[in-house]
C-alpha cells in the first residue's frame, strides 16, 4: 500500500465547488444537523409539492424504515429534462457513441424531452400504469436512458437487466418483480460482435410470460415477433403524442429496483426511491466530478448497473449536465478507443472500473499516448478496489499527472458515492477511496460489532443514513433486515472489509463474504454453485475468489462429479458452457478443479477458508483443520490445484 500523498492542486482548488475548508465545514454540518443540512440540499432539485420534513429514518433491527423528504412530491423525468428547457434546450444532453467508430449523435435536452415524450406514451399505450414494474433488457443506445425517464414519467419502476445475462437470469427478474412488459432490442452490437437480446427475451418469456414487448430496431437482425404481444417500438412511436404530462409522484415512490448478488440465494431486487435518491445522485454527480456547466462527462459503465443508473443518466442530467454514452468495448476495435472517444468528443471528466485500467494498462503506453486528452480535466475510478500500480498508470500516463483521480466507494444498494476523495478538497493516496461524502457516517467494526478507533482494520459499517440508501428488498423487506442490519444491530453492513489510517482515510480491503467482484461485477458464489450443481454431472460444487491480474477476482470453482463420471477437460469447458447459459458469460469459472472431496466440518459445513487459501495458492497456512470430517481432503486439493504461482 503506497503512501505517496498527492496534494490538491491550486487550480484545481480554485476553480472547484469545496476546498477542504469548505469540505470540513459542510460535513460537520451534514452529520450534525443532518435535517438543516439535506433540508437546504433537497432544494437542489425541482418539487412539485415541497417537503415539510427531511430525515425519518430508524435502523433500529427491530424496525428498520428509511423515509427523506416523504411528504414532497416531484417527479423525476421532469427534473432530468424538462426543467433544463429554458436555460438549455440546445444544449447537448447525451453523447452517443456507438459500437462502431463511425457511428455517433448528439441528444440536445429538447430532443431528449420529446424522445421521452414519446416512449412515455408507447408505454401507456400498452397498458403501462403509474406503480407497474417495466423490466429493460437493452444495449447501450439513447433508448435506454429514454426508456428509463419514460418510465419515471409515467411513475412506472423500471428494473434494468445487464444484457449480458442469460435468458434464464432474465427470466429470474421478469418474475422476482412480476413485470408484465419488457424493452428490449433486436440486437446489441460489442465489439463488433452481435448480441441476441430479443432471442434471450422469447425464451425468457416461455418461463416468465409478459403481457408486452417493446423492440428498438438497433441492428435490424432477423428475429421473431410474436403477434399479439411483441411490437416494434418504431411503429408505435409513430402513432402516439409527443406530449405527456409528468406524473406527481411521492418522495418515497419507487424510482427503480436493481437486482444485485448477495452471499446468499438468489439475487435481490435492491428498491430505491424518487426524492432522495434523486437529490443523493445529483449532489454528488455534482461535488465528487466537479462538474461544471458546460463540462463534458463521460461514465464507461452500462446502464445495466447502478453506475449506469446514477453517474450516466440520473446524476447528470438532473444537473443538466452533457453525459456521454457508449455502446462499445474499451477494446474494440483496438485498445486505444477510449482515448480516442475523449479526444473525438473532448471529455473533460472521464469515470471507469480499475478492470479497464488494468486491460489498458497491458496494451501499452504507446496506445494512450498517440491520443492527445487534453481536455481530460479528472479522472474517476469506481466497482472494486484499484491497486496502486493502476492508479499510478492511470494518473502519470492518462492523465499526464495533472488529473486528480476521484477513487469512488460505494454500491447498488447506496444509490450513490459514499466515499471517495473530492478534487479541491482531498489530498490523494493511491488505493484509497479517502473521506466520507456529506452526510456519510462510516465506522469500523470488529467480528463482534464493538467500534475501532484510530488507525484500525476491521468491517465497514455505516452508522446513519443518507439520502440515496436503499429503502428495501423489493417485496422482501425481512429480507433487506436480515442482510444489512442483523450482523452487527443498529448499523448498516455493508459487506466490505476496510482499513483506516491515521489520517483517517478509508481504504477498503475487498468483501467479507461471500461476494466475488470480478471485472467490477458483483456475483454470489451460492448463484455460481447452484448453476453448477444443476448440471446433471456434478454432485457438488463449491466457488471462490481469487486474485486476477485483470479481473480483480477470478472465479475458481471445486467441481465434485457424480459417481462413475470422468473428470475430463472437455467436462470443464461443458461447465463453463453451462454456467454461461445459466447465469451469463460474467459468471463464467476462470478455473475449475475436479475435486473427490470438500473439506467439511463434521457437522457438514463446507470451510470456504480453506478453499480460498488454495485456490490463492497459499496454503502455508491454512490454520486448524483438525475439526474437519476428513483432514486427508485437503491434500488432493492442494496437490490438484489449478492456480499455481
Ligand atoms: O466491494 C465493494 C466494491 O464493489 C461492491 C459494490 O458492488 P456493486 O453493488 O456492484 O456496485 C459497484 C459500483 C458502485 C462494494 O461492496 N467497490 C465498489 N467501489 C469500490 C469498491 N471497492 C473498492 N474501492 C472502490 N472504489
Amino acid at each position: 500500500m503506497s503512501e505517496t500523498i498527492f496534494p490538491v492542486p491550486a487550480e484545481v482548488a480554485e476553480r472547484a465547488h469545496v476546498d477542504n475548508a469548505k469540505y470540513l465545514e459542510m460535513y460537520k454540518q451534514s452529520v450534525e444537523n443532518p435535517d438543516g443540512f439535506w433540508g437546504e440540499h433537497g432544494k437542489r432539485i425541482d418539487w412539485i409539492k415541497p417537503f415539510s420534513k427531511v430525515k425519518n429514518t430508524s435502523y433500529d433491527y427491530h424496525n428498520v424504515s428509511i423515509k427523506w423528504f416523504e411528504d414532497g412530491t416531484l417527479n423525476v423525468s421532469a427534473n432530468c429534462v424538462d426543467r433544463h428547457l429554458a436555460t438549455r434546450g440546445d444544449q447537448p444532453a447525451i453523447i452517443w457513441e456507438g459500437d462502431d467508430p463511425s457511428e455517433s449523435k448528439v441528444i440536445t435536452y429538447k430532443e431528449l424531452h420529446r424522445e421521452v415524450n414519446i416512449f412515455a406514451n408507447v408505454l401507456k399505450a400498452k397498458g403501462v400504469k403509474k406503480g407497474d414494474r417495466v423490466t429493460i433488457y437493452l444495449p447501450m443506445i439513447p433508448e435506454a436512458a429514454y426508456a428509463m425517464l419514460a418510465c419515471a414519467r409515467i411513475g412506472a419502476v423500471h428494473s434494468i437487466v445487464f444484457g449480458g445475462f442469460s435468458p434464464d437470469s432474465l427470466a429470474q427478474r421478469i418474475e422476482g418483480c412480476t413485470s408484465k412488459c419488457v424493452i428490449t432490442a433486436d440486437e446489441g452490437l460489442r465489439g463488433g460482435r452481435k448480441v441476441p437480446l430479443k432471442a434471450n427475451v422469447d425464451k425468457a418469456a416461455d418461463k416468465a410470460p409478459v403481457d408486452a414487448v417493446i423492440v428498438v430496431k438497433r441492428t435490424g437482425g432477423d428475429i421473431k415477433m410474436t403477434e399479439g404481444r411483441d411490437v416494434w417500438y418504431h411503429e408505435e412511436a409513430a402513432k402516439v403524442s409527443d406530449q405527456c404530462a409528468p406524473e406527481e409522484m411521492s418522495a418515497e415512490d419507487p424510482l427503480f429496483i436493481l437486482y444485485t448478488s448477495g452471499s446468499t440465494g438468489q439475487p435481490k431486487g435492491v428498491l430505491h426511491t424518487s426524492g432522495g435518491y434523486l437529490v443523493y445522485a445529483s449532489m454528488t454527480h455534482q461535488y465528487v466530478f466537479d462538474y461544471h456547466d458546460g463540462d463534458i462527462y463521460w461514465c464507461t459503465a452500462d446502464v445495466g448497473w447502478v453506475t449506469g443508473h446514477s453517474y450516466i443518466v440520473y446524476g447528470p442530467l438532473a444537473n443538466g449536465a452533457t453525459t456521454l454514452m457508449f455502446e462499445g468495448v474499451p477494446t474494440y476495435p483496438d485498445a486505444s478507443r477510449f482515448w480516442q472517444v475523449i479526444d473525438k468528443h473532448n471529455v473533460n471528466i472521464f469515470y471507469t472500473a480499475p478492470t479497464a485500467i488494468r486491460a489498458l494498462m497491458g496494451a501499452g503506453n504507446e496506445l494512450v499516448e498517440k491520443t492527445s486528452r487534453k481536455s481530460l480535466r479528472l479522472l474517476g475510478s469506481v466497482g472494486e478496489p484499484i491497486n496502486p500500480e493502476a492508479w499510478t498508470w492511470y494518473y502519470n500516463v492518462v492523465g499526464e499527472k495533472r488529473c486528480p483521480i476521484v477513487d469512488t466507494w460505494w454500491q447498488t444498494e447506496t444509490g450513490g458515492i459514499l466515499i471517495t476523495p473530492l478534487p479541491g478538497a482531498t489530498d490523494l493516496k493511491p488505493g484509497s477511496a479517502t473521506r466520507p461524502f456529506f452526510g456519510v457516517q462510516p465506522a469500523i467494526v470488529d467480528a463482534e460489532g464493538n467500534f475501532l478507533e484510530g488507525a484500525t482494520e476491521g468491517n465497514l459499517v455505516i452508522t446513519d443514513s443518507w439520502p440515496g440508501q436503499m429503502r428495501t428488498v423489493y417485496g422482501d423487506h425481512d429480507r433487506f433486515v436480515q442482510t444489512y442490519f442483523a450482523t452487527y444491530k443498529g448499523l448498516y453492513f455493508t459487506g466490505d472489509g476496510c482499513r483506516r489510517d491515521e489520517d483517517g482515510y478509508y481504504w477498503i480491503t475487498g468483501r467479507v463474504d461471500d461476494v466475488i467482484n470480478v471485472s467490477g461485477h458483483r456475483m454470489g458464489t451460492a448463484e455460481v454453485e447452484s448453476a453448477l450443481v444443476s448440471h446433471p454431472k456434478v454432485s457438488e460444487a463449491a466457488v471462490v475468489g481469487y486474485p486476477h491480474d485483470i479481473k480483480g477476482q477470478g472465479i475458481y470453482a471445486y467441481v465434485t462429479l457424480m459417481e462413475g463420471e470422468e473428470p475430463t477437460d472437455a467436462l470443464k469447458k461443458e461447465l463453463v458452457n453451462h454456467v454461461r447459459s445459466e447465469i451469463g458469460p460474467i459468471a463464467s469459472p476462470d478455473l475449475i478443479q475436479f475435486s473427490p472431496g470438500l473439506p467439511k466440518t463434521r457437522s457438514g459445513k463446507i470451510m470456504r477458508r480453506i478453499l480460498r487459501k488454495i485456490a490463492e495458492d497459499s496454503f502455508d497456512n491454512l490454520g486448524d483443520t483438525s475439526t474437519l470430517a476428513d483432514p486427508a481432503v485437503v491434500d488432493d486439493l492442494i496437490d490438484n490445484r489449478q492456480n499455481r504461482h
